[in-house]
């Protein structure tokens, strides 16, 4: 393809995420006694080299006399420098190819494992600038060409001098002699590329700065195999969520922020305004108001189970897909529940605290065994279901409520009311969603069904039980124990006092809404949503969100997805299929898929067609978000 603009690319952490040099000491002093040492004093002389106190030249001389390396080490070099090209290199080899002559390869590093590399991605031969090595007739490196102008100081700008391109010259490279080139005019922008290293040095000087090459394409209208750079993704991760979430989208090329506690309504619509990705736990509220700032909203993320803390009617209508990890803390719930109950029978909690104070209270009373006692669930869904399991190996009897049809398992008993629950049961664990009509589900009427020495335990929702009756009940007696972890009010951080009615009370385990709080489960979680946020990003796959429509989407292969999302009125699939018919357009693949008040329709076409169709396709009416995916 015949074009005016030349890119010139340096090799070491731009192309390859690494410095080949160390991946040689690596296997040139594999089995050396001073590997660690030789490595060290490489380091140094690179440092050196970089800082001018000694010359390029020098600097190559002595890395090279202490590697040592020859012939018998490339191919294990070439072989690891393969599985080290850039991320955004490889999934943009679509460029490279197109543009294959007027791509150049820049380095101070040597042509022997550059050009095997470069190779792969169709860069010529003669387009690869680099040093090369000498041999000696046994195969080892004694020196390189030094007539080579890269093998000396300001050796990149000489060699682009020499070359006398005849067009607009882009210089792309984490170093500084990458940009001495548009120092020296000889090229006519330089973009610091930071996806494997980010010198501030190097940064400061750019013209750009490229976090992949995703961005330097998008920022140079050319082809690009995503449709919009990863980088430009901003996602606010709040509340802690676990480190390795953070981790993934990073790695995923997002621009990713996060923040240790939770924002307020106001705070949160200011800092959502061009957010693309939100990441909370059970502490923000997304509340209309919010949504109405969060114009660039994809998705919302809640790295726990409830999502009641997230305006669902909202969300969807603004067409921000909800996402949480419906089972990932499911086990250390149901474990604290298990130890709660044995705890509370036994009258622990006040023993142990006389004991701090120096009481010795010895006796049997009030104190029973699990075994044998009926265990009452009301809500029998991933937690209610897992509990009724290790509640039975302890030797309980379980019977449980749920307002929809549920497989009992083991033993379990299903009861056709809440209060047959409440009546017979000698311990009541709360496990329902926090949907509002829940609200105050236990209150004064529920209580006085209960038995006399109820055990009672709420790990689900704080609005769940009134909070007044359930303290009238405990310091009456009818309640003998309770644990409560989730209240109607929670603080928003661990700096505000935790005030509640419930302070005080005999036999009451009262813990910070840590049900689910366990170090295996924030890494379940910090796995988990983050996989179903880019599996909706990149394919547009919906599958687990709680408020869209869900489907599981193949992978893009040489097509382009369109994506539409509309309010679930008649014959919008109908206008769509029209206007690709108008255009002539071949689906290649289409999936549909409505809730109660949206619609979800994928469309998979060839890569080939006239973008004037995206246009008509935003325009249908009642549209509530439009993307096209490739
Ligand atoms: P789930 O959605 O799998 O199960 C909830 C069950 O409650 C469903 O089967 C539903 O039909 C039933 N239900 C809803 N309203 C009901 C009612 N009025 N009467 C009887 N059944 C009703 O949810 P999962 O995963 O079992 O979680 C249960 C609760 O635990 C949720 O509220 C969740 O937010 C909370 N949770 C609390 C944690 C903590 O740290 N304390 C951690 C994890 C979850």
């Amino acid at each position: 393809m015949k074009l005016n603009k030349y890119f010139v690319i340096d090799f070491d952490s731009t192309f390859t995420k690494v410095e080949a040099f160390d991946v040689l000491a690596e296997i040139s002093l594999k089995d050396h006694p001073e590997l660690e040492s030789r490595k060290k004093q490489i380091a140094q002389i690179t440092n050196q080299g970089m800082d001018g106190s000694i010359s390029l030249r020098e600097s190559l001389e002595r890395r090279l006399n202490l590697l040592a390396p020859s012939r018998q080490h490339l191919s294990p070099l070439v072989a690891k420098l393969k599985d080290s090209v850039s991320e955004s290199f490889k999934r943009n080899k679509e460029f490279f190819e197109k543009y294959s002559d007027n791509i150049y390869i820049i380095s101070n590093g040597f042509r022997e494992f550059i050009e095997p590399i470069v190779a792969d991605f169709h860069i010529k031969s003669e387009n690869v600038l680099a040093n090369e090595f000498r041999f000696d007739g046994e195969g080892r490196v004694i020196g390189f060409d030094t007539e080579n102008p890269l093998s000396e100081n300001n050796g990149k700008v000489e060699q682009l001098r020499r070359l006398n391109l005849p067009g607009d010259v882009y210089v792309i490279g984490d170093g500084y002699t990458d940009y001495e080139i548009k120092h020296a005019g000889l090229a006519n922008k330089f973009f610091a590329f930071t996806e494997n290293v980010a010198r501030e040095s190097v940064k400061s000087k750019a013209d750009h700065i490229t976090p992949s090459l995703d961005e330097f394409l998008y920022l140079n209208k050319l082809n690009t195999a995503i449709s919009y750079p990863k980088n430009r993704i901003n996602v606010l991760l709040l509340e802690n969520v676990h480190p390795v979430a953070q981790e993934l989208l990073k790695a995923e090329g997002f621009n990713v922020e996060t923040y240790h506690a939770a924002l307020t309504e106001d705070e949160l619509c200011e800092r959502i305004k061009n957010v693309s990705v939100l990441g909370i736990r059970s502490k923000t509220q997304v509340t209309a108001k919010v949504l109405e700032h969060a114009n660039r909203l994809m998705t919302i993320g809640a790295f726990c189970i409830g999502t009641n803390q997230v305006d669902l009617k909202a969300a969807t209508k603004k067409g921000v897909a909800v996402f949480n990890a419906p089972f990932s803390n499911t086990r250390s719930v149901v474990e604290l529940a298990v130890a709660e109950m044995i705890m509370l029978m036994r009258n622990i909690v006040d023993k142990s605290a006389k004991m701090h104070k120096g009481e010795w209270d010895k006796s049997a009373k009030g104190s029973f065994e699990v075994r044998g006692k009926k265990l009452g669930l009301i809500g029998y869904g991933n937690i209610g279901t897992q509990l009724s399991v290790l509640a039975e190996s302890l030797g309980m009897k379980v019977m449980y409520y749920d307002t929809e049809e549920r497989l009992s398992l083991g033993n379990a008993v299903k009861c056709k009311t809440m209060k047959e629950v409440l009546e017979n049961a000698d311990v009541i664990s709360m496990h329902v969603d926090g949907r509002a009509s829940n609200t105050n589900l236990i209150g004064e009427k529920e209580f006085a069904l209960m038995k006399k020495g109820v055990i009672f335990i709420n790990l689900s929702r704080g609005h769940v039980v009134d909070i007044r009756a359930l303290r009238e009940n405990v310091l009456s007696g009818k309640v003998a124990g309770c644990a409560i972890d989730v209240f109607p009010y929670e603080p928003v951080s661990n700096d505000e006092e935790f005030q509640s009615d419930l302070r005080g009370l005999p036999n009451t385990i009262l813990t910070p809404h840590i049900g689910g709080s366990t170090l295996e489960a924030q890494e379940n979680i910090g796995n988990f949503v983050p996989n179903k946020i880019m599996e909706y990003i990149n394919t547009g796959s919906t599958s687990n969100s709680v408020n869209f429509p869900n489907l599981t989407l193949p992978i893009l292969d040489n097509a382009h997805r369109l994506i539409h999302l509309h309010d679930n009125v008649p014959g919008i699939l109908a206008k769509i299929n029209q206007i690709l018919a108008a255009h002539g357009i071949n689906i290649v693949g289409q999936y549909l898929k409505t809730n109660e008040s949206i619609g979800y329709v994928i469309t998979d076409i060839n890569k080939e067609y006239d973008k004037e169709v995206i246009k008509e396709l935003r325009a249908i009416e009642n549209t509530i978000k439009f993307r096209v995916l490739y």
